[in-house]
């Protein structure tokens, strides 16, 4: 089963960016579930429906998202009854969507947990605990999915070591700088600190540098507005054995606009 796992996609230039790099290397690669974040996909600020649909368009098949789930009121139409959105699954009860869907890849579930960190981020519920609890929910799972939403580092090492043997994958999202550090773990875990991002490759994280810079040098408010120019698509492809769900193999890809 071969999967492909794409970062935090950023705005309308991300959007279009994950249309024209799917389109030319689905037929080459042909992966069998393409996976996304999309916490900043609609204006670099969380999710719409149009934003999704346009992502469904290019190929993406399930999303994920993070700290900005909540950021576009439209996303409350989708969280809900869109069973291929998934929020972070700990933040409290009663908290509308799902942090976990399942979906059927060739004739197997694959289940699809998003988590999110704590360091520097909302003071959500224990991931690690959250992560327990829905393991112990799916026993019979064994093709497992998780993106670890956070900014330290650290706790998405944990996450993956924590995880090991227990899923097919851990991916970080978050920071939208991609990680030098793709590998199965000992136990058949594919795990990567951070995918990175689609998006403006010239801005600071995706947004327009001038903006962000004039905050750091003022410590006044200013808009922040997607970048412009030209994008970078940062995604891994990993193959998990169709039959355990252990992975087999992980690789970065990186194109750049
Ligand atoms: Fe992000
Ligand atoms: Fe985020």
């Amino acid at each position: 089963m071969k999967i492909l796992y794409l970062g935090d996609i950023v705005g309308q230039p991300g959007r279009a960016f994950t249309r024209d790099v799917l389109r030319r290397i689905i037929p080459e690669l042909q992966p069998d579930l393409i996976v996304a974040n999309g916490e900043n996909a609609a204006h670099g600020r969380g999710l719409t429906k149009k934003a999704a649909e346009e992502l469904y368009d290019a190929g993406v098949e399930m999303i994920t998202l993070g700290n900005h789930t909540f950021d576009q009121k439209d996303v409350l139409s989708i969280l809900d009854e869109d069973e291929r959105v998934v929020r972070p699954l700990n933040y409290p009860p009663g908290t509308p969507g799902q942090g976990f869907r399942i979906c059927q890849v060739k004739g197997r579930s694959v289940l699809i947990v998003n988590l999110m960190g704590r360091a520097f981020l909302s003071q959500l519920d224990c991931p690690f605990r959250a992560a327990d609890g829905i393991l112990a929910q799916f026993p019979e799972i064994k093709h497992i999915l998780v993106d670890m939403h956070a900014e330290v580092t650290s706790e998405k090492v944990a996450m993956g070591w924590y995880l090991e043997g227990r899923v097919s994958a851990v991916v970080g999202t978050h920071t939208h700088v991609p990680t030098n550090d793709a590998r199965v773990l000992p136990q058949g875990t594919a795990y990567i600190t951070d995918l990175g991002m689609v998006g403006p490759r010239d801005g600071v994280l995706g947004v327009q540098r001038e903006q962000v810079i004039y905050r750091l040098l003022t410590s006044r408010p200013s808009r922040f507005e997607v970048a412009e120019g030209p994008c970078q698509f940062c995604a891994v492809e990993m193959v998990l054995d169709d039959d355990t769900g252990r992975a087999q193999s992980i690789r970065s890809i990186i194109e750049e606009g």
